[in-house]
């Protein structure tokens, strides 16, 4: 049995696996403290309540040793989970070396060791909190009557700025890995309407920070018919979902991280702030930072604005220039186009996303603009050849959000192995 229902069960005869998670002891006695996937149990083997056989076994148990343990369960004040195993009989399932990680050790060693450090109470709380915020994603949009769409790894061109693509050898040609579902996105809607995905993601930015990775796991919509506000309202509501699923089912791993769930239980129940990137720059120049117009908007300055309201704010409107070919101009103002980010306090954008531009002269400027040959997207101008209609979408960083709902300084402990431009091992 799991050690949750042990501890539920608090006494009875049980028989329950785990690993050692601490161990000390005696001539006479010894103590183990187990752990399985939830929790903890203190185990006593006492050598006068066993057979020799047996004791002789507890003699080579160390840290991360795999054991099945039998005994009598009682209640136990003083112990850390509230009761306490009378342990009769122990296999050892697999012997462990001196384990590596003891407490206080370096953040590179740790790194180094990041396999072992799965183990960890700490990591282990993030990857739960991880897959609850993956099923709300899908649960969210299921709901909502989207279908579940894949899209190629494997692309022939850019979407999101040709700075930053991984090209890896494809047989006798050069392909990249995907940067977003969104151009193969965009010709499906005309299939299926709605749909979403969940998917590795893949940029090569140099940029050490702790909020980019090289591969990190994007979660995506689009949707056909659709109008600007139904893409951020649906923006504003996964995330709502995310935080509301992880609020009911991640209370203990919250604990375990320390983390202050009070911005969690804003975002829930109060709407986000929306305002146009014009107002932003008004905004943070009360602050006396002065970003001149059509410039991007940089993390401190991202940060300010968070830092004015309680819940996650959606920009929009942002400069045209600043922005991705594909996004739909402003009707009446050229100059900005109808895409949004939701920005978070800490970790800074979680969510891009955008109306598309319909008019097909407009996104073969663009990508002029942006130095790519208009010719390399007959596909994708093709979604504007039969039937286009209005559309949008976004897309979600799954390591993002899942930093921010936990609390971490980086990305980084968000997934299990991160790859950054100088760390690809373990
Ligand atoms: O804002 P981005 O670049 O938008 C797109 O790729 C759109 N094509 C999505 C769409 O409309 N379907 O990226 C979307 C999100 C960002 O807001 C951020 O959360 C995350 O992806 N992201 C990264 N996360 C970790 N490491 C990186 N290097 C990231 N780059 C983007
Ligand atoms: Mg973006």
């Amino acid at each position: 049995m799991h050690i949750k229902q042990a501890i539920s069960q608090q006494s009875g005869r049980i028989t329950v696996s785990g690993w050692v998670y601490r161990e000390r002891g005696s001539n006479s006695m010894r103590f183990l403290v187990l752990r399985d996937t939830d929790n903890v149990l203190q185990c006593v083997i006492k050598k006068d309540a066993v057979s020799e056989e047996v004791w002789e076994r507890t003699q080579s148990l160390k840290v991360e040793s795999s054991v099945t343990l039998s005994g009598e369960l009682k209640p136990d004040e003083r112990a850390p989970t509230g009761v306490e195993l009378i342990v009769d009989n122990v296999l050892v399932v697999g012997d462990s070396n001196e384990f590596p990680i003891t407490k206080d050790q370096s953040i590179e060693h740790l790194a180094n060791n990041r396999h072992l450090w799965l183990r960890s109470r700490y990591m282990n709380a993030i990857l739960k909190v991880r897959h609850e915020c993956f099923a709300a994603f899908r649960e969210y949009f299921i709901q909502k009557g989207f279908y579940e769409y894949h899209s190629p790894i494997f692309q022939a061109t850019q979407a999101e700025g040709g700075s930053d693509l991984f090209a890896v050898k494809y047989f006798d040609s050069e392909v990249y890995l995907s940067q977003t579902w969104q151009l193969y996105a965009e010709a499906a809607i005309f299939s299926l309407e709605n749909i979403f995905t969940i998917s590795p993601t893949f940029r090569a930015e140099n940029s050490k920070t702790s909020r980019h990775l090289t591969e990190f796991w994007m979660a995506e919509m689009e949707m056909a018919w659709s109008t600007f506000e139904d893409i951020q309202d649906h923006a504003e509501g996964v995330v709502k979902h995310v935080v509301s699923r992880v609020l009911e089912r991640c209370e203990e791993e919250l604990a375990v991280l320390e983390k202050d769930v009070s911005p969690l239980i804003a975002a829930r129940d109060k709407p986000f702030v929306r305002i146009t990137y014009d107002d932003a720059l008004a905004l943070i120049k009360k602050e006396g930072m002065d970003v001149p117009w059509g410039k991007d908007l940089r993390t401190q300055e991202e940060e300010y604005i968070c830092q004015q309201f309680d819940v996650p704010v959606i920009v929009t409107n942002y400069p045209t220039e600043v922005k991705a070919f594909y996004m739909k101009e402003v009707p009446g103002r050229p100059d900005v186009v109808q895409g949004c980010d939701v920005l978070v306090s800490g970790v800074g954008e979680i969510i891009g996303g955008s109306q598309r531009e319909e008019d097909i002269e407009k996104i073969k400027e663009r990508l002029v603009r942006d130095g790519e040959d208009p010719a390399d997207y007959e596909m994708y101008l093709d979604t504007r050849r039969y039937g286009s209609v209005p559309h949008g979408g976004f897309g979600l960083g799954m390591e993002r959000i899942v930093a921010w709902v936990c609390g971490l300084d980086s990305v980084k402990d968000a997934i299990a192995f991160p790859r950054t431009p100088l760390r690809f091992k373990p």
